[in-house]
């Protein structure tokens, strides 16, 4: 890891944050929609580069993202991860991983335009098996089948909208997440 580390389109990202507009939509098994309004803690680090098969350089942030109902106040999601950036491709990639058993790999590209950055990233049905791995148990009854995060970043406010497209109950499921964050 060298020490000199341009971070490109994340580093308006490191740091903490915090928000208390978060919407989740997740399945229910009678064939409900369940509607969960949230507040959730997202904390950025900055931690260095790496370097692959040696012609890939990544600027990698490690980040922890807690979410609470706010009907109760419980922790109801977790998720770590990796958002790593190549500067010689553009490429941003998401890699994490949720408590469930299921492990992501969604990739993508940023843009800039007055002083927005815009990061989308996705792990694509087509290519779900090289980027979606997951336990027996969710495979068979709880499939993810694709993933989709937007992340949009001015300032001091960060807002994202994630579809998790879910293989549940005998039904396809859009399970969407969003939310906007303050910097702490
Ligand atoms: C802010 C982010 C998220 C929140 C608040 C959230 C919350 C929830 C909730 C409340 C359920 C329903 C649980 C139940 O009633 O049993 C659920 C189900 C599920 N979520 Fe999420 N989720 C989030 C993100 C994700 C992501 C990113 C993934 C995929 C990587 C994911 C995968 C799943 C799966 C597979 C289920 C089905 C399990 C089940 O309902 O039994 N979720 N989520």
């Amino acid at each position: 890891m060298s020490d000199s580390i341009n971070y490109g389109p994340l580093s308006g990202l490191v740091g903490s944050w915090k928000g208390d507009r978060g919407l989740d939509v997740a399945p229910e098994e009678n064939g409900d929609i369940e509607r969960n309004p949230y507040w959730e803690t997202i904390d950025f680090e900055a931690i260095g580069d790496v370097e692959n098969a040696g012609k890939q350089t990544l600027a990698i942030l490690r980040y922890h993202q807690q979410v609470y109902r706010k009907s109760n106040d419980e922790q109801f999601h977790d998720q770590f991860g990796y958002i790593t950036w190549d500067s010689a491709t553009g490429v941003v990639s998401h890699s994490f991983i949720i408590p469930r058993g299921v492990a992501i790999v969604a990739s993508g590209t940023a843009s800039e335009a007055n002083s927005t950055v815009t990061i989308q990233m996705d792990a694509p049905a087509e290519k779900a098996s090289d980027t979606i791995s997951q336990s027996d148990f969710m495979r068979d009854n709880a499939k993810t089948t694709s993933f989709g995060h937007t992340m949009v970043l001015s300032g001091d406010e960060l807002s994202y909208d994630m579809t998790t497209m879910l293989d549940i109950y005998g039904r396809e499921f859009k399970h969407k997440d969003k939310s906007k964050l303050t910097r702490v």
